[in-house]
């Protein structure tokens, strides 16, 4: 791949998005090699965290390429928006826990992509935005829909609206970032989170994911039974057996993945 760089290293994945010239913005091959990326990654099940962040050291994405949007027809617009969604859904329904380690520039198409991960780890210069109102577009990389969702209705349609900058703190104060860190230790604290992450019950955690996004989308009563038959299936699991049985005990679980 020419703009991802993809590394494996102790059940952790990292994906950098790389094309430091031009603030890591998303064109069409760049969303096409994530989506490739995000394909492969998700059938190996030697890779438990996903890890995705930006090259260089200014940016984590800019946005989609305005450069490659600047003559494109309505319908090439939609296909980018389409191809951006496939690519985006693939990354937040992965089985795997997904960390957006945000090293700068979250803007438009940047901060799509942030939102799509499970949780975001971002350094004190990172800038998160939806600008794409002050180009004449609007946020078409699922920002309309993912940021009400995280940050609630009135925000998004402030953020969206307005196309206002937001800082770190700005961003942790309303939920859009889980933590901040000193940029310097940005991927230490992602790695970190992760290590907690990978000792628990890999399974249990997978499934847990699968049931927040599900249920999301689904009216409470439906999704509370949904979590209670996952609930139940997780008491045929080997996970369930030795975590509570080490907890009686009282000596550390080794938790396999099923
Ligand atoms: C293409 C981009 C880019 C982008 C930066 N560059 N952002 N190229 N698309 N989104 C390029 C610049 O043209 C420049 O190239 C180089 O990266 C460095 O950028 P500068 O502007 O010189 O850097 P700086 O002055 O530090 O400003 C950083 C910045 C600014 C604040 C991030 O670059 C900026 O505002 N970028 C655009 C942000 C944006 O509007 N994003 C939303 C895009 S719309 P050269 O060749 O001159 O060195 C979007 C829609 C999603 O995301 C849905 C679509 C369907």
């Amino acid at each position: 791949m020419k703009n991802v760089q993809l590394e494996v290293a102790d059940q952790i994945a990292t994906v950098t998005i790389d094309r430091p010239k031009a603030l890591n913005a998303l064109n069409t091959e760049t969303l096409s090699e994530l989506k490739e990326c995000f394909s492969e990654l998700e059938k190996q099940k030697d890779v438990r965290v996903v890890i995705l962040t930006g090259g260089g050291n200014k940016s984590f994405v800019a946005g989609a390429d305005i450069s490659e949007m600047v003559n494109a027809t309505p319908a090439e617009g939609r296909a980018m928006s389409l191809l951006a969604m496939e690519a985006f859904n693939k990354l937040e329904n992965m089985p795997q826990v997904t960390i957006a380690a945000v090293n700068g520039y979250a803007l438009g198409g940047g901060c799509e992509i942030a939102m799509s991960c499970d949780i975001r780890i971002v350094a004190e210069n990172a800038v998160f935005g939806q600008p794409e109102c002050g180009l004449g577009i609007i946020p078409g990389f699922g920002g309309t829909q993912r940021l009400a969702r995280l940050i609630g209705k009135g925000r998004a349609k402030e953020l969206i609206f307005t196309c206002d900058r937001i800082d770190a703190q700005e961003a942790y104060r309303m939920g859009l970032a889980n933590k901040v860190v000193p940029a310097d230790q940005l991927m230490r604290a992602c790695q970190e989170m992760a290590g907690r992450i990978l000792s628990k019950g890999s399974y249990a955690v997978s499934i847990a994911k699968s049931m927040i996004n599900a249920g999301m989308d689904m009216d409470l009563n439906n999704a509370l039974k949904m979590e209670a038959d996952a609930f139940g299936f997780t008491f045929s699991t080997h996970d369930k057996e030795e975590g509570m049985t080490a907890f009686l005990e009282k000596r550390p679980a080794n938790l396999t993945d099923f």
